[in-house]
């Protein structure tokens, strides 16, 4: 291929495009969506309190930490077979941290 001077842009571009979103910070408001459209109505219903939210904040929650949240998130996940990208899995979990669990990163 010959490299023109436009060539080398879209090249620059792509590669300028690409290592943006890889190294992104998490999507808060995607996460949020997918909590509220995948996630909310089954904890509101499993656990018990009719309300979606409360299954993060319960007293005997076994998400002690940034990495159990993690794996929590992927469980629920994969074992639902929610087929979550692992993006949106990350902005999920971001979400879910800031929202209500605050863990330290
Ligand atoms: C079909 C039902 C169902 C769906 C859908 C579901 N979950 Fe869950 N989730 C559960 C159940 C049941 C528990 C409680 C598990 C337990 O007590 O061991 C749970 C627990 C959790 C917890 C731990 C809460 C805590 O602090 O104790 C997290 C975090 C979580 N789910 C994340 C998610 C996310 C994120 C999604 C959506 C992408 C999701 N779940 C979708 C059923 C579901």
């Amino acid at each position: 291929m010959k490299l023109t001077p436009i060539s080398l842009i879209f090249m620059l571009a792509a590669t300028l495009g690409f290592s943006a979103s890889v190294f992104a910070s998490p999507d808060l408001a995607n996460g949020k969506v997918i909590d509220q459209k995948k996630c909310y109505a089954c904890h509101a219903k499993k656990s018990g309190f009719g309300n979606g939210d409360m299954i993060y904040t319960r007293s005997d929650s076994k998400v002690t930490s940034l990495p159990k949240l993690k794996s929590m998130v992927a469980m629920c996940n994969t074992e639902l077979r929610l087929d979550l990208f692992p993006e949106d899995e990350a902005d999920v979990t971001a979400f879910l941290n800031k929202q209500f669990y605050k863990f330290k990163p």
